[in-house]
């Protein structure tokens, strides 16, 4: 029986990415949801990585996908079988007036509609194994609030508060965290230093972090990220920071 099995969305760069490689070369097998591919990991790890082609932000889409079983398929065999709803956008910046509604659905379904759906999807796709896990990459901006990233904000606290309610549910057998990982260096870092004070006030405080070097490691978040996951103190609380080295 395959031990560890682990299905992480968003893994085609930032800390999807890293997830996914320190999973693999724990020789750990992914099942990894994004609209592209990550050339790089199918290259170095081969046949542990199982790639999936998927927009997130087409619910349907995502509904048909959980209906085709491939996801019950992969993690039929694991003892320990885990999802990491990692996938996240963080458009549309800027207060009401400025949002394209589009985008603001956009990202409403990535992070929180595909999120739920697969959470769903991952229970009773599990049903077998001995030990089940859900973790959601959430955000301090789901706990305080931010001018500029209302969607943002208010899609993250959902997420923190699916695992708050999923905990109390006591479903057996499955433990379920919402990590705000900290202020990582990735691409969604760069939107932000790309965005105006205009339409995100704070934007000097994160040109400033980068200035001086504050922001994390984004190989290190996932490795700091997947000893948590498979750590035997996973889900503890239902809602929690990465702690990150001092
Ligand atoms: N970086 C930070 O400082 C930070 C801080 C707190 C929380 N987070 C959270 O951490 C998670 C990862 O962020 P990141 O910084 O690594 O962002 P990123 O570099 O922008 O990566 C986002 C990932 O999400 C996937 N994704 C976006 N839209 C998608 C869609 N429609 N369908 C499928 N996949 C989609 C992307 O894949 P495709 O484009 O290939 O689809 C990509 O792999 C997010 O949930 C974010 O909110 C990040």
């Amino acid at each position: 029986m395959t031990e560890t099995a682990v299905v992480v969305t968003g893994h085609s760069r930032g800390i999807g990415a890293a997830i996914a490689h320190e999973l693999l070369a724990r020789d750990i097998s992914v099942l990894a949801i994004a609209r592209h591919g990550n050339a790089e990991l199918a290259k170095r790890f081969g046949s542990g990585l199982h790639e999936v082609r998927l927009d997130l932000s087409d619910a349907p889409a995502v509904a048909h996908w959980l209906g085709t079983g491939t996801m019950r398929d992969f993690l039929a065999e694991a003892k320990l079988a885990a999802l990491v709803n990692n996938a996240g956008l963080l458009q549309p910046i800027g207060p009401l007036e400025t949002q394209d509604t589009v985008l603001v659905g956009q990202a409403a379904t990535v992070n929180v509609a595909a999120a739920l759906m697969c959470s769903a999807a991952f229970v009773s796709a599990t049903r077998g194994a001995r030990d089940r896990r859900i973790l959601h990459i959430s955000s301090g901006a789901g706990r305080k609030a931010y001018a500029g990233w209302s969607v943002y904000c208010a899609t993250k606290a959902a997420l923190d508060h699916h695992a708050r309610a999923v905990a109390l549910d006591r479903t057996p057998r499955l433990r379920i965290n919402s990590l705000a990982p900290g202020i990582i260096e990735t691409q969604m870092q760069a939107e932000i230093r790309a965005s105006t004070p205009e339409k995100f006030p704070d934007h000097e405080r994160f040109v400033t972090m980068k200035r001086e070097g504050r922001l994390h490691d984004v190989k290190e978040a996932g490795q700091l990220i997947v000893e948590l996951l498979l750590s035997d103190g996973f889900g503890k609380e239902p809602v929690s920071e990465l702690q990150w080295p001092a």
